[in-house]
């Protein structure tokens, strides 16, 4: 059929505020090499993680508006934060399939853990506060016990690129060691920049088994697009990656995970702020 056809040739939009999105968008690349991404970053706006949710609703919407212009044929929301507060907002502005990280994350604990098994889960301070994830595992049934924990120190540090460091760890020990305490046995990276520290977070604690909500994103979203007739079938997919401002720790994680296979980086500008 033309149209499902040209809907296929069409990108993915996801999105982010900042450079934590990208371990999404490389997992999608991964696992959908033949779709063309267009990824945005709002690495002038960011952290959202400590802003109010009508703060995070409107930043949101100006980056949805500015895929939707792109002509997308589905929206990734590579953010917990923006996840936590927007996804029903963006969801009404569009017809097209728009997807969070939560729930595949959620559902991938729900069935791999016990019942009454306990997981900790750390994430923004707004994130934490919007108890979008205790919601989800009652959506997917899962009888899990969360221990959570806001960081709001880690998304700084990794934007100015603390990855390895001794900050990093000390940072990491004093945020997850009263949840170790507690008998966590699963960890769910509740914000896509951690997956950026994870091997920080499997030295300091090798028993944790991590859930990291770009694998388990990349996976639902691959599902949904074969579900959909929207696959993608040209060879080699495109990569355009857009930022609200050119940082020094987007270009260098860009070189990181894509190395020249980015058609485009470039800043532009969604609103007058
Ligand atoms: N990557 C975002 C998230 O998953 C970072 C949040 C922030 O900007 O504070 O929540």
């Amino acid at each position: 059929m033309p149209t499902e056809k040209t809907e296929a040739h069409k990108s993915i939009g996801v999105f982010d505020s900042g450079l934590g999105g990208l371990t999404v968008l490389k997992e999608i690349h991964r696992v959908l090499p033949q779709e063309n991404l267009v990824y945005f970053g709002d690495t002038a706006r960011v952290p959202y993680g400590n802003k109010s949710s009508a703060t995070i609703i409107r930043y949101s919407k100006e980056i949805a508006e500015f895929l939707i212009q792109r002509d997308v044929k589905a929206i990734v929301v590579a953010c917990n934060t923006a996840s936590s507060y927007a996804l029903d907002a963006l969801k009404q502005m569009t017809s097209i399939p728009v997807l969070g990280v939560i729930d595949p994350a959620v559902g991938a604990l729900a069935q791999r853990a016990k019942k009454q098994s306990a997981a900790g889960l750390i994430a923004t301070k707004s994130t934490i506060h919007s108890g979008a994830y205790d919601a989800a595992l009652k959506r997917h049934h899962g009888e899990q016990f969360l221990v959570s924990r806001a960081c709001p120190l880690l998304v700084p540090v990794i934007e100015e690129g603390f990855i390895d460091s001794p900050i990093t760890e000390e940072i990491l020990r004093i945020y997850l060691q009263p949840m170790v305490d507690e008998g966590i046995e699963y960890l769910l990276l509740g914000c896509t920049h951690y997956p950026l520290i994870a091997r920080v977070i499997v030295r300091l604690y090798p028993h944790l088994k991590l859930i990291d909500s770009a694998e388990e994103t990349a996976a639902t979203l691959k599902n949904l697009l074969t579900q959909m007739q929207l696959l993608n079938t040209a060879p080699q997919g495109r990569i355009e990656l857009y930022v609200s401002d050119m940082t020094e720790s987007m270009r260098e994680l860009k070189e990181l995970f894509f190395q020249n296979s980015v058609d485009r980086f470039e800043v532009v500008k969604i609103t007058n702020d």
